[in-house]
């Protein structure tokens, strides 16, 4: 007997899948959810992370492919077949953790708390002086779910912000630049960068040593903020400019290995900060309705946001 029930299958690598399964079965009532295994039957959807090829293989006639994060350059590097509609989630609670996330950093750094730490330390009451917010200009790479909410964040700080995206855009509060064309004066008038690019060919390696000397008009003083992938960054051409001063700092939440593996001189760099790929992350209860309404709007015939161009490869 064949079953008319919708079909999901779960496949999550570094998840635990059981309270994604059980989160599906309650929303979706009318689905039949299970975990992937090798043989496991065709399913008209499924929820992923990082899946084995054999996975995408074994499901030839899957519709809709849900990754659970923003990011999908793990997901595009498999054969997806061509009839299934890639999926990303759309905030789903994250932009509101990368506004704090770089909100925190960006006015730790400018505020000099980490100074003020060191000298609280030692018992030493010393003030510094202040700063201005106009010779902080932030540049936020990527204007898309995360990049704008973020970019909007800063500004209620009252830091000048501009914004690069590949598309032109009129964003109010920001001062927007738009593709290649464009990036080179971006860059000049920002001096603490934040990535929030998806990672694309384009975009792989485009934090280098030739793009962070741009930054600031060229002057020395620089901070870089990457919170998307860490192979947007050229690793090796880090530490020389932090070293030389070109560069003051760095917050790092992405690393092109990961975990950073041990011993690697980022862990070690007093101008530099580690985070553990936590900036923003996927909240369980939100992603599971986003999904599940995505998925009801799919078998409904209706448009969902938040599919992938998978030649653009975001
Ligand atoms: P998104 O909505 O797809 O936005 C991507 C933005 O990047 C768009 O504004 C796009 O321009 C721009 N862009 C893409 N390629 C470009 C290029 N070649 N030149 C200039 N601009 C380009 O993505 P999102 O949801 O904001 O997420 C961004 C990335 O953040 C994800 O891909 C993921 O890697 C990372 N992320 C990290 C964490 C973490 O915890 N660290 C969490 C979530 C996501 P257009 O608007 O013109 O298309
Ligand atoms: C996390 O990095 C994501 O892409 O959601």
């Amino acid at each position: 007997m064949t079953s008319s029930r919708i079909r999901i299958l779960v496949c999550l690598t570094d998840n635990r899948p059981e309270p994604w399964i059980e989160g599906l079965r309650a929303a979706l009532p009318e689905a039949e959810v299970e975990n992937w295994a090798p043989g496991a039957a065709p399913a008209d959807h499924a929820v992923v992370w990082a899946p084995p090829q054999q996975f995408l293989d074994d499901q030839p006639g899957l519709r809709g492919l849900f990754n659970i994060g923003a990011g999908v350059d793990a997901l595009l590097k498999l054969r997806v077949p061509p009839q299934t509609q890639v999926v990303r989630l759309d905030d789903a609670g994250m932009s509101v953790q990368m506004a704090e996330y770089v909100c925190h950093t960006l006015i730790r750094h400018f505020r000099e708390f980490d100074l003020y730490e060191a000298e609280a330390r030692a018992g030493r009451w010393s003030y510094r002086k202040p700063r201005e917010r106009r010779d902080f200009t932030v540049g936020v790479m990527g204007l898309g779910v995360l990049g704008e909410r973020v970019a909007k964040a800063v500004a209620q700080f009252e830091f000048p912000v501009n914004g690069w995206s590949r598309s032109a855009k009129a964003i109010d509060g920001l001062r927007c630049f738009a593709g290649e064309a464009q990036f080179d004066d971006f860059l000049g008038a920002s001096r603490v960068l934040v990535n929030l690019l998806p990672l694309t060919s384009d975009t792989r390696g485009i934090l280098s040593r030739e793009t962070l000397l741009k930054l600031n008009g060229g002057r020395p003083g620089g901070y870089l903020i990457n919170v998307a992938r860490g192979a947007h960054l050229v690793d090796d051409d880090l530490i020389p400019l932090l070293d030389s001063g070109q560069l003051a700092g760095a917050t790092l939440d992405v690393f092109d290995v990961e975990p950073l593996p041990a011993g690697h001189p980022f862990w070690s760099h007093p101008k530099i900060t580690v985070t553990p790929h936590g900036s923003a992350r996927t909240e369980r209860e939100a992603s599971i309705a986003q999904i599940a309404g995505k998925i009801r709007a799919m078998e409904q015939g209706a448009p969902i946001a938040g599919v992938v161009d998978v030649e653009r490869g975001y």
